[in-house]
């Protein structure tokens, strides 16, 4: 069942998504070589608390830590820990926050230092596919619609979109129907209406498409070594267009510039 919101709910996960965006950047702050993921999380968590929020994720079917933080060939789950950052590390950082009873989920991959061109390139496809598939989400069309171009995307330079994770309705459930995959029909799938407030969020490797999980219960590993990338916003379906409730904040600004999101 999808659970549509009310403005006055929709204004709600906004300020959700807002400390979301906020958290993020702010992790992106104490990224650098020499930190520990751990230390990382407890930034985050530390951060969330300070803006009168709480991590969704922490507790969540037993996950461990207040954010997800995922390096190099880890997907999404990663549970942050002893992993040291290094120079050319790709790192995902991914923020579930609740507040006053709504939920706002949004992730981002950054380069440590200097990555090689196709890592580049693969960071600026994820970002490219998220803002294509939020292009879509407009009352009338389907999810299909919305997970085709994401598709399009990724598999048009050349890189993989991990099908057996999807994006998800959002709103006081961390994951709501409908599911979203990153892969479709065009006119498929659920029709988009008024209301609706899903997470989009690419996951895509640079080499094959297949994932493991790890014997923690949570990591997930690409299963050829491949770097991935995550790119996730909450978006809300409005008659005026798609909004998105996690809008960037505080990132470089090559990065925000342009279309880039
Ligand atoms: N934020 C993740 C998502 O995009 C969910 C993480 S669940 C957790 O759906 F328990 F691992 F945090
Ligand atoms: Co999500």
């Amino acid at each position: 069942m999808i659970i549509r919101k009310t403005p006055a709910e929709i204004e709600t996960m906004a300020r959700a998504g807002a400390i979301s965006a906020a958290t993020i950047a702010h992790v992106a702050d104490h990224l650098r070589p020499g930190i520990t993921t751990g230390e990382l999380d407890s930034i985050a968590g530390e951060f969330i608390r300070s803006q009168g929020a709480v991590s969704t994720s922490k507790g969540y079917n037993g996950y461990p830590s207040e954010i997800c933080i995922s390096p190099n060939d880890v997907v999404v789950h990663g549970i942050p820990g002893s992993h040291l950052v290094e120079d050319g590390d790709v790192i995902t950082i991914d923020v579930g926050v609740t507040l006053d009873g709504f939920i706002a989920d949004s992730a981002f991959t950054f380069a440590v230092g200097a990555v090689d061109s196709k890592v580049e390139r693969l960071l600026e496809v994820g970002r490219q596919a998220l803002a294509a598939g939020i292009g879509k989400a407009h009352v009338g069309n389907r999810v299909g619609d919305v997970s085709n171009a994401v598709q399009l995307i990724v598999e048009a330079a050349g890189f993989s979109v991990v099908r057996s994770l999807v994006g998800h309705g959002v709103g006081r459930h961390y994951h709501e129907d409908p599911h979203v995959p990153n892969f479709g029909m065009p006119g498929r799938g659920p029709r988009l209406s008024e209301g609706m407030t899903i997470a989009i969020e690419p996951m895509i490797a640079a080499g094959k498409p297949e994932v493991h999980i790890a014997d923690d219960g949570w990591t997930i590993f690409t299963d050829d070594g491949s770097t991935a990338v995550h790119f996730e916003h909450t978006v809300a379906v409005t008659e005026s267009g798609p909004r998105i409730l996690t809008p960037r904040v505080g990132l470089p600004k090559e990065i925000e510039h342009g279309l880039l999101r």
